[in-house]
């Protein structure tokens, strides 16, 4: 079963039946304006912050067939009235003889054909503004005149998303709209919460006249609002209102004839929904995008932009999924998640429960760095702020007003007050953006801590290495009985949340992980002396993770308050944990014996044909001494899901231990594109990565939620580009260090890094995983696998023997 199919050369996912097993979904725009289009034109639009300042009414939570945020209604008459009809297919649901909805990079386009017309919209936010352009060719392929009228309609959302929901007495008394209409008959509808009439205003309007308007529900639905979307009673008159609401739920509707077009004849008609201070503000972008060409132009910025973004790396394995996947959606999803973080989509309903998560932006921030590095530093920096003067990070922050907090762990209310991996990930987020730039320069930088005076000026700053520095003491100095780190709320997972002095070895890895990528810089800027503290730590923690934590056949996962184990063997549930596994071979603190046992265990005791589980078997039943785990049926997310993000680590692993062929398999796994034909089974989009997979403890085993915004996106990237085809930055150079399927003959890779083009040809006739004989550049072999910073711009060819 599929609902579409990829078209790599459009570099879109074209989805033909908009029956989908749930809404499939695309992001315009960015966090500065933008949002999410469903494949069936609903749109969830914000400017800035979705939980204080959303523009459209989404409820992700309503049948799939509801009206969301936006519409198009057309009409023609016909024998007893007005055919009306959406050619979106939401929410009039006609038959159609053709529907379309073409994914593409930062737009959606709709393509449907219905009582003989075709219409073709095309929905983006033009680089950089504050509006979204639907952008509507309405053609007549019938055999004869129909006269159309099209009616676009939005409808708002009191800017606090959450009062929207959850104060029915103070949000309608003080949602407004006003219209605008010039001698054209032009219209533009602004509307606005009273506080908000002198600051902040949406504006809806047209590049062709309007004959009349509606700004309140009630009205359009018609019937004292027992009207419905599928069939606004308003549109079976021949004008709307014209009424300005000043109070209830407001929308905003522009009725346009659009005239007799004659078969085989088109209207073109532009909308804009936009943000400004006011309506004066926003006219150069209103004026500006009336214009057809100026439109255009602003689309083909658009490509040029993801051109320029997709350039810099790009495959050819001998596997055209995998192709798919890294040059055009894997990357993409990594821009998503860059700048949405875990804001804002079908699943992380953005009403500020989540902010951007300090964590999920570090890791997210490591998968755009070939592609957009200065806009990696912003974001690094930005996390940076949020960072305490202990070390410690607040777990999620809200971008507008740079407010943190602890996340869930405020909840608790025994328990502490961080999670103890947060920190860590910031100190790998920077590395990775020195070796990628060479950027020293960064580390002169002076960013302040999180707190405050009273008077809100940052109570201590210090530059990048100190902020560093700072994370790394934070773990060093919170350790628990066993010289472990303290697990603190949690670590990754969330949801094992245990008492009070539990200790936890997924942190204890990434600190030996975070503590190498010290060394290593400590030795690139010849200081001795934190080279030899920092390894001195590494080789303390990787003894105490050795002693305490080996299992027998593989690594427990956490230490309980009491010492008693978890994810060991002498439980009856969540014996073994694939990050417990994972993470002390990234870390480097295992043995080759038992790493190669760690990870056998993982294949033996987790691995799915759809992917690894997170730990098995799932706890049955509710237990408020392991937390939110237990929350979950088993089989369910982190209770023995396949949580994919956790896949991407196994991927790695075995990576470094040098099984191409299994690598592969777990990658290819879990690759969204393989799902196309058998969709049916994981319901959400094939072509990105959703989060988990339900687990073979649960009877739905296979399906998919929490597309989008996952940390998946960015570490499958990473493990495909920089440890599969092991193309990976040092502060020297280029590393080549492949790990293949044996199979395979060999790859090419163009790569951009540091303003020169690495043309890379690697060759594996002997077929072997890994292990690189030779390396040429420009026709001159190199003494071993760093190809060195050439710093040209030109392009250089390399030949990589395996
Ligand atoms: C989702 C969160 O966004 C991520 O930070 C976390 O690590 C996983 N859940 C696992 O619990």
């Amino acid at each position: 079963m599929r609902y579409g199919h990829f078209d790599d050369e459009n570099r879109e996912y074209v989805i033909t039946n908009p029956e989908t097993p749930v809404k499939w979904i695309n992001y315009v725009g960015s966090l500065q304006f933008g949002g999410i289009v469903d494949h069936t034109g609903g749109s969830l639009i914000c400017k800035g912050d979705p939980a204080l300042n959303r523009i459209t009414k989404y409820i992700p939570q309503l049948a799939d067939g509801d009206f969301q945020g936006e519409t198009l209604y057309l009409r023609f008459k016909e024998k007893g009235g007005y055919r009306v009809f959406s050619p979106y297919y939401v929410p009039t649901l006609d038959p159609y003889d053709l529907y379309e909805c073409h994914i593409g990079l930062g737009y959606s386009r709709i393509v449907s054909q219905l009582y003989g017309v075709r219409t073709e919209a095309t929905i983006f936010v033009p680089l950089g503004q504050s509006c979204v352009i639907r952008d509507l060719r309405i053609a007549n392929v019938s055999a004869e005149s129909l006269e159309i009228d099209a009616i676009p309609v939005v409808e708002y959302t009191h800017p606090d998303a959450l009062r929207q929901f959850n104060n029915a007495d103070w949000v309608p008394q003080t949602m407004q709209s006003k219209a605008y209409r010039d001698r054209s008959g032009r219209a533009i509808l602004a509307q606005y919460p009273f506080m908000r009439r002198d600051t902040q205003i949406n504006t809806f309007t047209s590049n062709l006249p309007v004959s009349s308007f509606e700004t309140d529900r009630r009205r359009f639905l018609g019937a004292s609002a027992y009207g419905t979307w599928d069939n606004p009673l308003s549109l079976h008159d021949e004008e709307l209102s014209d009424y300005e609401a000043r109070r209830g739920d407001n929308i905003a509707a522009l009725l346009h004839h659009l005239g007799i077009i004659e078969p085989g004849e088109s209207a073109r008609l532009i909308t804009q929904l936009g943000q400004g201070e006011s309506v004066e503000a926003s006219l150069p972008f209103i004026r500006r995008f009336r214009d057809p060409d100026e439109v255009e132009r602003s689309f083909e910025e658009l490509a040029t932009f993801w051109d320029a973004y997709l350039s810099r790396l790009q495959v050819e394995t001998p596997d055209a999924n995998v192709n798919r996947l890294l040059n055009i959606h894997n990357p993409r999803q990594c821009h998503t998640t860059m700048n949405w973080s875990r804001y804002l989509s079908l699943y992380q309903v953005g009403l500020g429960a989540r902010g951007i998560g300090f964590r999920d932006s570090s890791q997210d921030v490591m998968g755009v760095l070939a592609s957009m590095p200065e806009e990696g530093r912003q974001l690094i920096e930005k996390l940076l702020h949020v960072q305490k003067q202990d070390g410690s990070a607040k777990h999620q922050f809200n971008p507008l007003t740079m407010v943190a907090n602890e996340g869930d762990s405020r909840e608790a209310v025994d328990a502490p007050k961080y999670y103890s991996d947060d920190h860590l990930w910031i100190v790998l987020a920077i590395t990775a953006y020195l070796k990628e730039t060479g950027d020293l320069a960064f580390l002169d930088q002076v960013v302040p801590f999180y707190e405050k005076d009273g008077d809100g000026y940052p109570l201590e700053s210090g530059t990048v290495p100190e902020h560093m520095r700072r994370a790394i003491r934070f773990t060093q100095h919170n350790v628990g009985a066993h010289g472990l780190p303290l697990l603190g709320f949690a670590d990754w997972n969330d949801t094992v949340n245990l008492r009070v002095g539990a200790e936890s070895l997924f942190t204890a890895n990434l600190y030996g992980e975070a503590l190498l990528e010290m060394i290593e810089l400590a030795c690139f800027l010849g200081d001795g002396e934190a080279t030899a503290q920092y390894t001195a730590q590494y080789e303390g923690m990787r003894q105490r993770v050795n002693e305490n934590a080996w299992d027998g056949e593989w690594y427990v996962r956490y230490l309980d308050a009491d010492g008693s184990r978890i994810g060991s063997q002498l439980n009856a549930h969540g014996q073994i944990y694939a990050n417990g596994q994972s993470w002390p071979v990234i870390s480097g603190f295992v043995s080759p014996d038992r790493a190669r046992r760690a990870l056998d265990a993982v294949y033996r005791r987790l691995n799915t044909c759809y992917g690894i589980k997170l730990s098995t078997p799932g706890y049955d039943g509710y237990d408020q001494a392991k937390g939110g785990i237990t929350t979950y049926p088993p089989g369910a997310k982190e209770n023995g899901g396949i949580f994919l993000h956790a896949n991407t680590w196994a991927i790695i692993a075995e990576t470094i231990v040098g099984n191409g062929d299994r690598a592969f398999e777990y990658y290819q796994q879990i690759n969204p594109v393989t799902k196309n034909d058998v969709i049916e089974q994981s319901e959400c989009e094939p072509y990105v990565y959703p989060g988990n997979i339900l687990g073979d403890e649960h009877p739905q085993f296979g399906l998919a939620r929490n597309s989008w915004l996952t940390g998946t996106a960015s570490w499958a990237y990473q493990a495909a580009t920089q440890y599969i085809l092991g193309v990976r930055p040092t502060y020297d150079g280029l590393l080549l260090d492949p790990c293949i399927p044996r199979e395979w003959d060999g790859f090419k890779v163009t790569r951009e890094f540091r303003k020169t083009v690495y043309q890379i040809e690697v060759k594996n006739p002997d077929h072997v995983c890994k292990g690189v004989r030779s390396v040429v550049v420009d026709g001159t072999e190199i003494e071993g696998a760093i190809v060195p910073v050439l710093g040209d711009d030109r392009a250089h060819k390399v030949e990589v023997l395996l």
